[in-house]
């Protein structure tokens, strides 16, 4: 981790064996990437772990008075304007479960000696709850959040926030911890806005999340977009990005149902092979995203689909490699955005052991980018011969060219003149490049 970093003080108290020593080790190990430095008192300290042992009789009732003491330090750091989490791990934290933070509410949090991994997000879970955010301890990194907010600056397509942050937890993800938990606008301030945009001439809007399929206000998504779908003038709705998990049967149906929704999905998979998902904690298989990619394409058979990759995640071996390149092969990519593990201090992952090296991780990416790239090609020249409503956007590089989008979001060029900016209008795709095709007006369909 960078050397300059706020050290945060941990005290862990370790009762009992051998293996409560080796485990508190573990412990301090995970949580130095989130800054917390190892201490030898509980006075001032910002995290006091009890790593319980309950072998001894009464031992239960030792912690439970060790922790009406730490509770009056926890009021001093409190009363001098500060914040001190306290967590119970061990065998009594396992054996006592939820009672502990029934009995001694001083205490944030219980771990179970098979969860320390997860110590990370249990503390920021426990900072969420106070409505604490880590975003000082973490530098923006701007590429993964270039993503989210690309713009394409444009009169008419527009973003539209409609949702923030994320409970997911992904172990290799700052987000969930510098962007607080998942939240939703009200559907209708963003009803409001969606409406103001399409009387400034907007035509198109993506509406934005981290997760934007968990939106949970009116009826969910597939609500949002059917209501959305009801302006006047806004013809064209997308929405990113989503998470597998949240890919509810009501938003599979819309794109169906809604002419207004457009054919095009992204939709993280990250990596092919179970294991790494499981690491990752994406709590889905290869399997079920598959199943679920069958499922959306037997509602919208020509729907583009691109998805996220991380290659190189801890303890990635070649076979899980080859996964990932299995399941690009049956998925069938119209484009997507693939990376190496980067390792990010203060997630769980960036304490796994089994760190790939970089010139694997190299090597990887690219083979893995050369076959998005033939999919994402090959995606493109099946556009050639058919006729697409485009709605153009801009002046292309040429004169005499505009530039638009077809419903599979792919760039669309075509000598058109200007005034046809911000019109959906058919367009012949006469030839197709990895990033863009290229057309002339239909005028038979016109
Ligand atoms: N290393 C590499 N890629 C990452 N992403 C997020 N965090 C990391 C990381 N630590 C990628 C994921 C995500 C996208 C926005 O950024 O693929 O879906
Ligand atoms: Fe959340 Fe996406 Fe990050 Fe996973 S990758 S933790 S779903 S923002």
């Amino acid at each position: 981790m960078s050397g300059n970093a706020p050290l945060k003080r941990l005290y862990i108290k370790t009762y009992g064996c051998q293996m409560n020593v080796y485990d508190s080790e573990r412990m301090a190990d995970v949580l130095a990437p989130l800054g917390y430095g190892v201490t030898d008192s509980p006075e001032g300290a910002d995290l006091v772990v009890l790593n319980t042992c309950h072998i001894r009789e009464k031992a239960t009732e030792k912690v439970y008075s060790e922790l009406g003491q730490i509770k009056l330090l926890k009021q001093d750091k409190q009363a001098a304007g500060g914040a001190m989490t306290v967590a119970v791990a061990g065998c009594v934290a396992q054996a006592e479960g939820e009672e502990i933070l029934r009995r001694q509410p001083a205490v944030d949090l219980v771990v179970g000696p098979q969860s320390y991994h997860q110590l990370p997000e249990l503390i920021a879970r426990a900072h969420r709850a106070r409505g604490e955010r880590l975003a000082a301890d973490f530098a923006p990194d701007e590429k993964f959040d270039a993503l989210t907010a690309e713009r394409r600056p444009s009169g008419v397509s527009a973003f539209l926030t409609v949702q923030e942050g994320c409970d997911k937890f992904c172990t290799f993800c700052v987000v969930p911890y510098t962007r607080g938990g998942e939240w939703s606008r009200p559907a209708e301030a963003i009803e409001a806005e969606a409406r103001s945009l399409a009387e400034k001439g907007v035509r198109e809007v993506t509406l934005l999340g981290q997760n934007v399929n968990a939106y949970a206000g009116d009826d969910g998504l597939a609500g949002l977009v059917r209501r959305l779908a009801k302006i006047e003038g806004l013809d064209r709705i997308r929405y990113t990005t989503s998470h597998p998990r949240d890919m509810d049967e009501a938003l599979i149906a819309a794109h169906a149902e809604v002419p207004e929704l457009m054919p095009y999905l992204h939709l993280p998979v990250q990596s092919g092979s179970d294991r790494i998902l499981k690491a990752m904690n994406r709590a889905h298989t290869a399997e079920s995203y598959l199943r679920l990619i069958e499922k959306i394409r037997s509602s919208r058979p020509d729907i583009a689909i691109s998805g996220d990759f991380i290659v190189g995640f801890p303890g990635e071996r070649d076979a899980d490699f080859e996964a990932t390149l299995e399941l690009v092969r049956e998925v069938d990519y119209a484009g997507a955005f693939s990376f190496k593990y980067s390792r990010r201090p203060g997630t769980p992952a960036a304490a796994l052991p089994g760190q790939v090296d970089e010139a694997v991780k190299d090597a990887r990416l690219a083979s893995l980018n050369a076959l998005l790239e033939a999919q994402q090609r090959a995606f493109n020249e099946r556009q050639a011969g058919r006729v697409l409503p485009v709605l153009f956007e801009k002046l292309g590089r040429h004169s005499g060219q505009i530039i638009g989008r077809s419903p599979y979001l792919q760039a669309v060029h075509a000598t058109a003149p200007d005034r046809l900016i911000g019109q959906i209008v058919p367009v012949r795709i006469e030839s197709a490049a990895r990033n863009s095709l290229s057309g002339v007006l239909d005028l038979e369909t016109a």
